[in-house]
């Protein structure tokens, strides 16, 4: 295990206590159907996508509602209520990430949208340095003249000096951003991130780190870390109602135009123009999502109590994952620095001779396991990955752990996989433009109920 791994493992770990011995419940799905027209347990492999709600984070958003009114816009006790609900979620987010006492707490709506503001956020002419393995969420935002974009590595080494030269070249200008995931959501690596920030700091730099990824596997401590910012979505960390975070720096944000020009970013509006509000309210234009912000902080919270229960679940249910996956005749595991190196529970894998759509098609038929096959939103690190070790596959599969995955959902992963390696899917297939791989022959009622 790496020195970067250990400390974000140590880093603002809940002490051991009754209750950290236990995982927090996850709201458990129907049954579902499957080709042959039985009821399986759904597995859930699928949590580098979004993850299934946690029961408190269902349980505080209902009773939010009962309380629900206007954040900071009434007299109302209701909106005194919520209001107070709307920033201890804040504090709760920072306490999360281990904010500094000046650090803003910019509640967004995802990853997405907090990469998105901070590019903005930019101060002109800001190189920003950023390694081809990152999410496009993490790639793509920033402006192209001036982002230096770093080939997919072999080993942490080769991205360390990579980026070391690249900044060493940048000396003189303006403070250049590095940007960097936490844990890779293709392949689940984790990143070295301490090194990174040296490295980035020995050349005056700041650093983004996109935590999308990790902050449901692993704590993250911003201050620890001496990250600026930490972006994250509430939906891949069991708060599917909206909400997700940027946490950092003040001074870049606060000499931004606002994200959302509106009510809410505006201090004061009149006919010689427009006070902008400071802090995070600057870029929370438009009633604020409350109720997404209570659902991430309860998720905060309940993963603060719960860290080493989840840790060590998922650390059993990665290592199955891996080494069974690795030891089927026929299926490639893909990985940026290695088999060996520390990763999430998050496995990226092809089969030879088969589509990875048609692979993740029949898993879901066939055995009611989600998965996900594509390229992930990460299309130059797959590419890449592929082009080192895919044997002529344009796609992988991707096959994502967590707390709602039993080891029985990685048995039934594992005994299909190596089926289908063996004998190719189960039922006959065909390929429709617009659905992808569906059985030729298939007996489910595919019509999907109504929530309302
Ligand atoms: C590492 C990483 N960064 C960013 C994102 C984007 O997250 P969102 O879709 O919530 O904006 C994802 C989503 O898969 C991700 O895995």
């Amino acid at each position: 295990m790496s020195t970067h791994h250990t400390a974000l493992v140590a880093v603002g770990h809940a002490g051991p206590s009754l209750l950290t011995r236990s995982l927090p419940a996850v709201v458990a799905p129907d049954p579902v159907p499957v080709v042959s027209g039985a009821l399986v347990e759904y597995a859930p492999l699928d949590h580098a996508a979004s993850t299934p709600a946690l029961e408190s984070v269902v349980r505080a958003v209902a009773t939010a509602t009962r309380t629900y009114s206007s954040v900071h816009r009434g007299t109302g006790w209701l909106s005194r209520v919520t209001s107070a609900h709307y920033e201890a979620a804040r504090d709760e987010v920072a306490r999360f990430v281990g904010a500094r006492a000046d650090d803003l707490v910019v509640l967004v709506r995802t990853t997405t949208e907090a990469t998105n503001l901070l590019a903005r956020a930019l101060p002109p002419g800001t190189p920003v340095v950023v390694f081809d393995t990152e999410h496009h969420a993490s790639l793509l935002p920033w402006p192209a003249a001036a982002t230096h974009r770093l080939p997919v590595p072999a080993s942490p080494e080769e991205a360390l000096g990579r980026l070391g030269s690249t900044l060493a070249g940048l000396a003189g200008g303006p403070t250049p951003l590095v940007v960097v995931t936490g844990a890779s959501n293709v392949t689940g690596e984790l990143w070295p991130v301490e090194r990174v920030v040296t490295v980035a700091r020995r050349h005056g730099a700041r650093v983004l780190l996109d935590a999308a990824q990790l902050v449901a596997h692993r704590p993250v401590d911003l201050t620890a870390l001496d990250v600026d910012w930490v972006a994250f979505s509430g939906h891949k960390l069991h708060a599917p109602y909206g909400a997700g975070a940027l946490v950092g720096r003040a001074d870049w944000l606060d000499a931004a135009e606002p994200h959302l020009a509106g009510g809410g970013a505006s201090a004061a509006v009149s006919a010689d123009g427009v006070t902008w509000a400071t802090g995070a309210a600057r870029h929370e234009g438009g009633s604020p999502n409350v109720l997404g912000a209570v659902a991430l902080a309860a998720a905060c919270a309940a993963l603060r109590t719960h860290r080493a229960a989840v840790e060590a679940h998922e650390a059993r249910l990665g290592a199955r994952l891996l080494e069974g996956l690795a030891g089927i005749p026929g299926v490639r595991v893909h990985s940026v620095f290695g088999a060996d190196h520390p990763r999430v529970p998050v496995a990226a894998f092809t089969v030879d001779g088969l589509d990875s759509h048609l692979v993740a098609a029949a898993l879901s038929a066939e055995h009611g396991i989600g998965v996900r096959a594509g390229k992930f939103c990460a299309h130059r690190l797959v590419d890449a990955l592929l082009a080192r070790d895919g044997d002529g596959a344009v796609t992988a599969v991707r096959a994502s752990a967590g707390l709602a995955t039993t080891d029985e959902h990685v048995e039934r992963l594992l005994a299909a996989v190596a089926a289908l390696a063996a004998d190719g899917p189960g039922v006959e297939y065909v390929e429709e433009p617009g659905r992808g791989w569906v059985p030729a022959d298939d007996p489910r009622d595919l019509d999907v109920p109504l929530p309302w």
